[in-house]
């Protein structure tokens, strides 16, 4: 009987230490600890022995069965530890792989000059107002003395959600915003998009990025404005820069002028980009005309004001030497992260 049970045990430790999966495994402890399986051969012969024996052979038999048992067990936990560590391996992160470099935007031109213009006002005490991109006929046109059947409205010809309502055709109509808002002093920008109805060509754009300034106070003046132009001109192009200031016509000012800048290209020599004028035309601006001071409930006998409007996007176009204004609106990104 000894003989068999160390025959059993040795067996099973080759064959179980062979198994190579679970299932391998519960195939082989079968043969040993299962039904049929060596063990129960071994206990059922245990009947015809005589009775003297039976108590130590049984015991015998549960040592190899505990044996047996364990090394199920152990196997068992090999196995499983195997799976671990293959899973492990499998989802290692290989930290020295190179990273693919992520890919950053830029901002657009036109925004960076916003920001850049909106920085600098900011810097010198000027508030800074958010308008909509629609807005009311009263106050894209009424309320800056632009009555309904006035020819300036030609000019602006704009698109209409209905007769009351557009897509404001200025930035303008945040200085009427802001008046009727607060009592002077005021010292205000607003930018942001404007819409006309314009065929898009190289200079051109029916949507385009303004700014508007607007000053009122006791003792404004033309030389407030002229100065404040002018101080930003030099900020955006340099000190040597300037601006020429020439008569013109809004419904909104009186006097109003138009101010051009010196060329950036030419710096005021002549050349193809100023068309041999020196100046590049940039901006409407005057003194605001007192109806629309009184219109926004404003006393014009005590307070007078100027304003002013830039266009943005020949402003970028100078400021990036880029020719054509549709470049800026095509969305090409090699083309646009070329401009920080
Ligand atoms: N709103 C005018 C335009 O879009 C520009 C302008 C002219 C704005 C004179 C002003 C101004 O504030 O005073 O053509």
């Amino acid at each position: 009987m000894d003989k068999q049970i160390d025959e059993i045990l040795k067996n099973a430790e080759a064959q179980i230490s062979q198994a190579k999966d679970k299932q391998e495994l519960t195939l082989t402890s079968a043969k040993f600890l299962g039904k049929n399986g060596a063990l129960s051969d071994l206990m059922k012969g245990l009947r015809e022995l005589p009775n003297e024996e039976k108590r130590s052979v049984g015991e015998k038999l549960n040592i190899l069965r505990d044996k047996l048992n364990a090394l199920v067990k152990e196997k068992n936990e090999a196995i499983e530890e195997a799976i671990l560590n293959e899973k492990l391996a499998n989802e290692k992160v290989d930290v020295t792989i190179p990273v693919k470099p992520a890919s950053f935007g830029t901002m657009h031109p036109i925004e960076i000059l916003k920001k850049d213009l909106v920085d600098y006002f900011v810097a010198k005490g000027f508030e800074l107002k958010d308008g909509g991109d629609i807005e009311t006929d009263y106050y894209c046109f009424e309320a800056l003395n632009v009555p309904k059947e006035h020819p300036a409205r030609e000019m602006q010809d704009t698109f209409y959600i209905d007769s009351e309502t557009v897509l404001r055709t200025h930035t303008s109509a945040m200085q009427v915003r802001t008046m009727e808002s607060q009592q002077p002093p005021i010292k205000m920008i607003s930018t942001g998009n404007a819409y006309r109805i314009d065929e898009v060509d190289a200079t051109h754009s029916p949507i385009f990025g303004q700014l508007e300034i607007l000053v009122v106070d006791k003792d404004v003046t033309m030389a407030d404005l002229i100065g404040t132009l002018d101080g930003l001109v030099k900020h955006l192009l340099g000190k040597n820069a300037g601006i020429r200031v020439r008569p013109s016509y809004f419904p909104f000012t009186e006097p109003s002028i138009e101010a051009d800048a010196t060329c950036p290209k030419c710096q005021g020599k002549g050349c193809s980009m100023c068309k041999e004028t020196g100046f590049i035309e940039m901006l409407g601006a005057g003194m605001v005309h007192p109806k629309v001071l009184e219109m926004s409930g404003i006393d014009s006998t005590i307070y007078k004001g100027f304003a002013a409007g830039i266009g943005l996007d020949r402003l970028a176009m100078m400021r990036f030497g880029v020719s054509d204004l549709r470049d800026l609106y095509e969305n090409d990104i090699n083309l646009l992260k070329q401009f920080k």
